[in-house]
């Protein structure tokens, strides 16, 4: 069988603002890719000036979805109107279902210096929709690295490779998520399942994907395949992530993910009335 990795689409993200106004590059969810089934958006902020970052996310709500946020520098605090409340620093990963309603804040715990991070949002079956909201809130250590190629780390957040599971426990979609730092050009493969849409997302250096170039900010579409390669030009570093397609309808109305009008007329009534969470 082809083992050829090829790249369906390539984008990069349109800077803009969320929250309370801080500044983003919003990769998946815009214009050039609206969504990538089961993945509804993804979110890149980052930077050291904390007038782009101070304001945060002040109290939001969201329901029949999961939000995941990795951090790559800094500190994020999160609250829940339950009373939730956790940190998420460096190297750590937070992967929020919403299920049936969270009104939460996600605010910089810091004032000074670089905060970097993303914030993927994957989408859950209807049968989900309404599930328990959890968290699984994992820190830095808990993250296997493996290195057995030298000049490649490879942090195994979700889903398996090389026989070592992530511990962000198996999930409706079936995620992997690595992420694959390059000091020296190396290349890794990934067994991949041909039924799951993989993108990968270069937010340091230079990679090589089958034939083409992906630069730094630049997300590739994969087409579906049993093994994908990428090689990274030395101190690049890229997130490889899959997961399978929900093929339900959508209907999206900001922070609501639904799969008809009603639900969302309902989400947005139980949110005005007090009774999303
Ligand atoms: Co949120």
């Amino acid at each position: 069988m082809d083992q050829t990795t090829t790249i369906k689409q390539i984008v990069r993200g349109i800077p803009t603002q969320d929250g309370a106004g801080v500044k983003l590059t919003r990769i998946i969810g815009q214009p050039g890719l609206p969504r990538l089934d089961p993945f509804l958006m993804l979110d890149e902020f980052g930077s050291d000036k904390p007038q782009d970052y101070l304001a945060g996310f002040p109290e939001h709500p969201h329901r029949g979805f999961q939000t995941v946020t990795y951090m790559l520098a800094g500190k994020m605090e999160h609250r829940d109107s339950s009373g939730n409340t956790g940190i998420i620093e460096t190297g750590g990963i937070q992967w929020m279902n919403a299920g049936k309603g969270i009104i939460h804040s996600e605010m910089p715990k810091q004032t000074e210096g670089l905060m970097r991070g993303l914030q993927l949002w994957v989408n859950l079956p209807s049968h989900e929709k309404m599930s328990e909201p959890n968290y699984q809130d994992i820190k830095a250590d808990q993250v296997p690295v493996i290195t057995d190629i030298a000049g490649l780390e490879v942090r195994v957040l979700v889903g398996e490779y090389n026989g070592i599971s992530g511990p962000v426990k198996a999930q409706a979609v079936q995620p992997i998520f690595l992420d694959c730092r390059f000091s020296l050009g190396k290349s890794i493969s990934v067994p991949c399942d041909i039924e799951q849409v993989f993108f990968v997302y270069c937010y340091e250096g230079q990679l090589n994907v089958g034939n083409q170039t992906l630069d730094k900010g630049q997300l590739a579409v994969l087409e579906p395949s049993i093994m994908l390669s990428v090689s990274g030009r030395a101190n690049s570093q890229c997130i490889i992530v899959g997961g399978r397609p929900i093929n339900e309808p959508i209907v999206q109305y900001g922070p609501f993910v639904m799969n008809t009008e009603d639900e969302i007329r309902q989400a947005v009534d139980d949110f005005r009335q007090g009774r999303l969470a």
